[in-house]
């Protein structure tokens, strides 16, 4: 284990949230993501079926995910800056490593960081990661700043959800019988976090 002791919570079977294990490098962690927002901006992305997204992204890695009409996909460039996605931290990559460990998966090593901002009002509704060819690797995520509800399904749209409250430095770790399960997010309320200030972030782990 990469840092103290922290609380493991079991979500589903091949799921499990890891209670407060990014906290201790949180303020890195930020440092980070607002660097590589200085070289990829934060966007507003479409749906395919043209409605904008209420939750700001860009990415980090050797490529990273995009939405527009013509699709979710990953794509090796910035569709806004013509240009490469900035690099993963070796922070990140060996941060998302020690945690999927942590969780029971060995090996794992994600070549693209999705970084969602939400703000008040924000949410994300129930999905499915699906865009990646590499089903066998798990998906590490990181909560930071304020507290949203978290959903979580099975692999049916209609299966029944459960929800957890994810509060800044909570990890969620799903893959094996999980990592094509149903989740989302509730609408993230108004509030103000000493790191964050009125944000949420999420940082999304793959392996394309
Ligand atoms: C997502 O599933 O893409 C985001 C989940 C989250 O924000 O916690
Ligand atoms: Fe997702």
């Amino acid at each position: 284990m990469l840092f103290d002791e922290y609380a493991t919570e079991h979500l589903a079977d091949g799921a499990v949230v890891l209670r407060g294990a990014a906290e201790p490098v949180a303020t890195d962690l930020l440092r980070e993501i607002s660097s590589i927002i200085d070289q990829s901006p934060l966007r507003t992305v479409m749906t395919p079926m043209g409605k904008p997204m209420s939750v700001e992204m860009t990415n980090c890695g050797a490529v990273g995910w995009v939405s527009d009409s013509r699709g979710y996909r990953y794509e090796h460039l910035d569709p806004i800056t013509g240009l490469p996605w900035p690099p993963m931290p070796a922070r990140f990559s060996s941060l998302a490593g020690s945690l999927a460990e942590d969780a029971g998966y060995r090996g794992f090593r994600p070549d693209t960081c999705l970084i969602n901002r939400y703000s008040t009002g924000s949410k994300m509704g129930l999905h499915q990661d699906s865009d990646e060819r590499d089903l066998t690797q798990p998906i590490v995520s990181i909560s930071l700043g304020l507290p949203i509800n978290f959903k979580f399904g099975g692999t049916k749209r209609t299966d029944p959800t459960i929800s957890v409250k994810l509060r800044h430095g909570d990890v969620v770790v799903f893959g094996g019988a999980a990592r094509l399960a149903f989740h989302g997010v509730g609408l993230l309320h108004r509030g103000t976090h000493p790191l964050t200030k009125e944000f949420r972030f999420n940082l999304t782990y793959r392996v394309t």
